[in-house]
């Protein structure tokens, strides 16, 4: 423990000296020295669960044949219900977590693997060294506690790797698991549970001929983000889910590092959302598709019933084009070699299912009868509709620039640096902001920018998203998504497409210290497309 203390306050001098130009300027450098790893349980903290995650390098028999190395997760509870974690065995998926809101919770992360590491709470509103920010990854052997009260609504929430420069392969390998967590509120619904409320995590993979899986970085890859050529449905290939004829709660996450989903039933049934990234909604949505970025969640009330039994549906992705059109796609358009077609807007893929092009995603097989008469509840859940009036910087908006360009990617013309905060990115503790992302929506395209969509995501609390505005002459291609944007509750993810300009208003409440905003298009976040900002 000591030696830990010590590298990290080693890290601090080289920050100090390294930001020394910077510290007459910038105050914030004495606030470094507060950050330091957890790796000891606090005395005065008095969990109502406690759970060890453990990571391992282990095989495990996704396919006939051969294993798959993967990187997995495994957790053993030590206080409470057995019944608060799923160790998804026989996949490469982290355990499935499940809390309550307002429960203390200790989760104690072993490292055994050759690499350092962190997870993070995706979406969880938790203090800033509870978060796993990549200045806490901890090297093989070591352990990190993190210790929290659950302070969010009930909603599908997730973690995953964040390790500097290296989030996308860790996911990609296995290091990513569902947490979710319910409240009396969402209790008090007659929502279909149990066994008719069931996650799917929605992500692609390649494997090669020995079953393992593969991922390249090449160029290509990193620009465009890791497409795969298979999609897998909670760790599995080729799986399909049975249902009765009744009521269910589908939870979706999209764990993929890069791919955007348009999905849609193939028979034309339209999608109800009941829920997003941070919970239920006010009231039910129905989409006749709808949009799933990287990092998102939905939440469906999908009925089965008056289905024939032995009949199959099929969500599936459906075309859209993503590029602006005709738009500069200059530093991609020549020359690239690539198996594969081309993307709408002339891009280039390596994988057999170019984004935006049409795939099944998740197989249901209707298996049995039952009776139910389930009622779609016409009110969910309120919520507090967040107020422009009520920013710290109604007037003034904080504008995220992003852009790609050469082999970076940008947040403001920046890249992710550890521990570089600059005037701009202080957030005083306590406030509303008033944020906008913009796409290429004021800026317009260069030759050499590259256009694509960003799903933008905001650690800390859940934001609302004010509006979206999009430029004329990307107006094309994004009608062919636009009807499937679910605009409503709280977000943590917000896809962001070229051309586009999306305004949120996001709380900054009881946490000080590093939160991050990012691209989660994972190959983009490791490019750099990533900033801290501080709260304080
Ligand atoms: Cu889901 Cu900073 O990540
Ligand atoms: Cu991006």
């Amino acid at each position: 423990m000591a030696s830990l203390i010590n590298l990290q306050r080693r890290n601090l001098l080289k920050y100090a000296a390294i930001g020394m130009a910077s510290v007459a300027t910038y105050p914030v450098w004495s606030q470094a020295i507060e950050f330091k790893r957890v790796n000891q349980p606090s005395a005065d903290f008095h969990p109502d669960v406690e759970i060890e995650l453990t990571q391992n390098v282990t095989d495990i028999a996704i396919f006939e044949g051969e294993k798959t190395r993967v990187w997995k997760v495994t957790g053993k509870v030590l206080k409470g219900s057995s019944e608060v974690i799923d160790n998804n065995e026989g996949t490469y998926l982290a355990p499935t977590l499940r809390f309550k809101k307002g429960q203390k919770i200790r989760l104690i992360l072993n490292n055994n693997l050759p690499a350092q590491s962190i997870l993070h709470w995706h979406g969880l509103h938790v203090p800033a060294n509870m978060d796993g920010n990549p200045m806490y990854a901890i090297n093989q052997g070591e352990t990190y506690i993190y210790e929290f009260e659950i302070r969010n609504r009930a909603s599908t929430y997730w973690y995953h790797a964040h390790t500097h420069s290296v989030t996308a392969r860790q996911v990609y390998s296995g290091l990513a698991g569902l947490f979710i967590v319910s409240d009396d509120q969402e209790m008090a619904l007659d929502l279909p549970r149990g066994d008719l409320d069931i996650p799917l995590v929605i992500q692609d993979r390649s494997f090669d001929e020995h079953n393992q899986l593969s991922y390249s970085s090449h160029m290509m890859q990193r620009m465009q983000g890791f497409l795969g050529d298979r999609i897998m449905i909670n760790g599995r290939p080729d799986f399909v889910l049975p249902v009765a004829t009744r009521t269910y709660r589908l939870r979706l996450l999209n764990g993929s590092n890069s791919r955007i989903y348009k999905l849609a039933w193939d028979d034309g049934t339209p999608i109800t959302v009941i829920g997003v990234d941070g919970g239920l909604l006010e009231r039910p949505e129905q989409h006749g598709f709808v949009m799933l970025a990287p990092g998102e969640r939905l939440e469906l009330w999908m009925d089965f019933s008056g289905r024939v039994v032995d009949t199959e549906l099929t969500l599936r992705s459906i075309p859209f084009d993503a590029s602006t059109h005709g738009g500069g796609m200059g530093m991609m358009g020549g020359g690239m070699g690539g198996r594969g077609g081309m993307m709408g807007g002339g891009m280039m893929s390596v994988s057999s299912m170019p984004s935006g092009s049409d795939y099944p995603v998740l197989k249901v097989r209707v298996t049995k009868k039952e009776q139910s008469n389930d009622k779609l509840p016409k009110v969910l859940t309120p919520i507090t509709a967040l107020r422009v009036t009520d920013s710290q910087n109604a007037a003034n908006p904080k504008t995220i620039t992003l852009s790609m360009q050469h082999m970076s990617a940008l947040l403001n013309g920046r890249s992710y640096k550890m521990n570089d905060i600059q005037p701009d990115e202080i957030i005083p503790v306590n406030t509303l902001q008033l944020i906008e992302f913009d796409n290429g929506f004021s800026g317009g395209m260069h030759g050499m920018m590259m256009d694509m969509p960003h799903p933008m995501h905001l650690h800390g609390e859940q934001f609302q998203i004010v509006k979206r505005e999009v430029n004329s002459g990307s107006q094309e291609n994004y009608q062919t998504v636009a009807a499937g944007f679910i605009n409503n509750g709280w977000k943590d993810v917000v896809l962001v497409m070229p051309g586009e300009k999306v305004t949120i208003l996001k709380p900054f409440n009881d946490f000080k210290g590093l939160f991050m905003m990012h691209c989660h298009n994972l190959e983009h976040e490791d490019m750099g497309m990533m900033r801290d900002l501080l709260v304080q």
